[in-house]
């Protein structure tokens, strides 16, 4: 082929980022549903519940006035406003609405934190195992994430030692944690996670919080960032506690400096939010008793697991603090966790996402399980491992 044709036909470099194994698991367990079979979903990351029906109601009323149209960049006064409140109530901190950033679910809040924090070339430190997506997309955007394995020994977070000596190796830029986090679960004690913050920003290192998991905290209250430093860029969601996933809805919490930047490139990259969306998520507030009985039916869940996983023989995971994921490890089984997830689907019926997606290190000794599904699915789940795992 000519080189001016491959020109054309060739993807940019920054675009060749590693495809989510979890989906080659949904798309083996649609195969074996179309051929009859009956499969429980423990592979993807979010709940099974609707929205909340205030969410709902609100967004069928605003159809009906049929008044759709772009809002202002940074996302609509009230829903800004009602998420200032929110802060006040859970947290007892002011956050001032003008803080305040409304995205496309968290997923757009990281592009806009990292393009306006950082150059082409920052190093920026996330956990291993971790959100697969954090990397890729600061690999997309010229950055370089910098892999910090966690382990039990740093109770499965990013410690100070850790985060020190890899700056030291070279300036890292930013540092992003996410408690509770996906796919370990686990959650940042109080003390520590202060600790870590006031360590990152003592080095001149920008501290990113991933907040979506927040209202899903079993073991402890979660902690939000925002409490301890104003130069912290905070990054939430209505997808996980408020079951909104498919509205892609989220905000950001930024430092005053940084608002106007964000502002310019929400501006140009998006222009706004859909508007459906920011309207149902302001009125989600008003379904807290409801999502909150969603959270109990996760707490079931969590207890079905903890309880019957070991007697079914995954006598292994970590510390199930929150979030709805229980990471284990099935070491004692296999060193490819991926060939361990396809088996699992295609001889227990069990669909779960193996490790390599989140750590490429010692991925393939975890399976990630998620529990937002209903509670018969999960006892279920555990009586067919076990007898998949002793026959
Ligand atoms: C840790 C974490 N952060 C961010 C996201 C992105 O969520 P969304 O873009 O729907 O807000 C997910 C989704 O699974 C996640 O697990």
């Amino acid at each position: 082929m000519l080189d001016t044709a491959r020109r054309l036909l060739a993807p940019s470099a920054r675009s060749d980022v590693p495809p989510f194994m979890v989906m080659d698991v949904m798309a083996a367990a649609a195969r074996i549903e179309a051929a009859g079979g009956h499969v429980i979903h423990m592979e993807v990351g979010q709940p099974a519940a609707p929205a909340p029906r205030t969410a709902i109601a609100a967004a069928k009323a605003a159809l009906d006035k049929a008044d759709i149209g772009y809002t202002q960049a940074l996302g609509i006064p009230a829903l800004r406003a009602r998420i200032s409140r929110h802060y006040a109530e859970m947290h007892g901190v002011r956050v001032e609405p003008e803080r305040i950033v409304v995205t496309t679910g968290s997923s757009a809040g990281f592009i806009l934190a990292f393009l306006s924090l950082f150059e082409p070339g920052d190093r920026v430190a996330v956990a291993c195992p971790g959100y697969p997506p954090y990397r890729h997309i600061l690999t997309a955007l010229g950055c370089e994430p910098v892999l910090i394995p966690i382990s039990e020994g740093t109770r499965w977070s990013i410690m100070i030692d850790a985060l020190l000596a890899a700056h030291r190796r070279a300036p890292l830029k930013g540092v992003l944690v996410a408690s509770p986090a996906n796919p370990t679960g686990t959650m940042m004690r109080a003390a520590e996670f202060t600790a870590l913050i006031a360590a990152a920003e003592g080095e001149g290192i920008r501290f990113i919080s991933d907040e979506i998991y927040h209202g899903l905290d079993y073991a402890f209250p979660a902690e939000t960032a925002a409490k301890f430093s104003d130069n912290a860029v905070i990054i939430n969601s209505f997808s996980k506690y408020f079951c909104m996933t498919g509205w892609r809805v989220g905000w950001m919490v930024a430092p005053d400096a940084l608002v106007r930047p964000i502002e310019r490139l929400q501006q140009n990259l998006a222009i706004s939010v859909p508007t459906l969306s920011q309207i149902a998520a302001a009125a989600a507030f008003d379904g807290r008793d409801e999502m909150e009985a969603v959270k109990h039916g996760y707490e079931e869940n969590r207890h079905i697991l903890v309880e019957g996983l070991p007697k079914a023989g995954l006598t292994r995971f970590l510390p199930v603090d929150g979030a709805f994921y229980l990471y284990a490890d099935v070491s004692a089984f296999t060193d490819d966790s991926f060939d361990f997830a396809k088996r699992m689907l295609e001889e227990a019926g069990v669909a779960a996402t193996p490790g390599i997606d989140f750590d490429p290190i010692d991925g393939k000794h975890f399976v990630r399980f998620c529990y937002a599904g209903s509670s018969a699915d999960m006892r279920e789940a555990v009586s067919r491992i076990g007898f998949w795992l002793h026959r």
